[in-house]
């Protein structure tokens, strides 16, 4: 079995990682999912500012004051999710699982979550995988984005793509 291809990038501002994030979002549709693994501060909400300016919501803080979970109302719902407050328990039990089904009232959409490692068992058979690293310079991030799943390697292939063009 050949191994997914990964991507690995590195950036060295908020600009350049919000870049990737907006060219990131440009392949994505109603039903993905972008699991974020990186310790605080490291730039996963940047990131996810990139993916939603993609779709036309320029914040420069992005809710900062949401706990759980927002819905942000671009062409298709974006829900961005945030673990780090969270047990394992919590998520389990909030029925967060909800948002990558869809069901009952959350709308199916687009699924970004940081913190995801927070709680492997509610990932998806198909996500895509970003683990930031804070590199010792001063801005600098290292950036991996790994595929599980053919959906995710599709995602990646866009990404691909789309950087290639820049
Ligand atoms: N290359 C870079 N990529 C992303 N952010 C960077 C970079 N260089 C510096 N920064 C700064 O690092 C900070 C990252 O904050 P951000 O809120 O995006 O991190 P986070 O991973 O979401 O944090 P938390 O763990 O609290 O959720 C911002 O202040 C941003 O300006
Ligand atoms: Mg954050």
């Amino acid at each position: 079995m050949t191994r997914p291809r990964r991507i690995k990038v590195r950036t060295s501002s908020a600009e350049e990682t919000k870049r990737l994030g907006r060219l990131l979002g440009g392949g994505l549709k109603i039903g993905d999912v972008v699991l974020f693994a990186a310790e605080l501060g490291a730039g996963k909400t940047t990131f996810v500012q990139g993916v939603v300016s993609r779709w036309g919501i320029h914040r420069e803080a992005l809710s900062p004051t949401f706990i759980l979970a927002e819905t942000i109302p671009a062409r298709v719902p974006i829900h961005h999710l945030d673990f780090y407050r969270l047990s394992k328990k919590e998520v389990l039990s909030a029925g967060l699982d909800d948002y990558l089904a869809g069901g009952g009232v959350i709308p199916k959409g687009v699924v970004l979550i940081e913190w995801a490692d927070r709680c492997p068992e509610i990932w998806p058979v198909d996500y895509l995988l970003v683990k930031i690293k804070i590199s010792n310079k001063k801005g600098e991030r290292e950036i991996e984005l790994i595929p599980h799943g053919p959906r995710a390697e599709k995602i990646l292939g866009l990404l691909r793509d789309s950087m290639r063009v820049r």
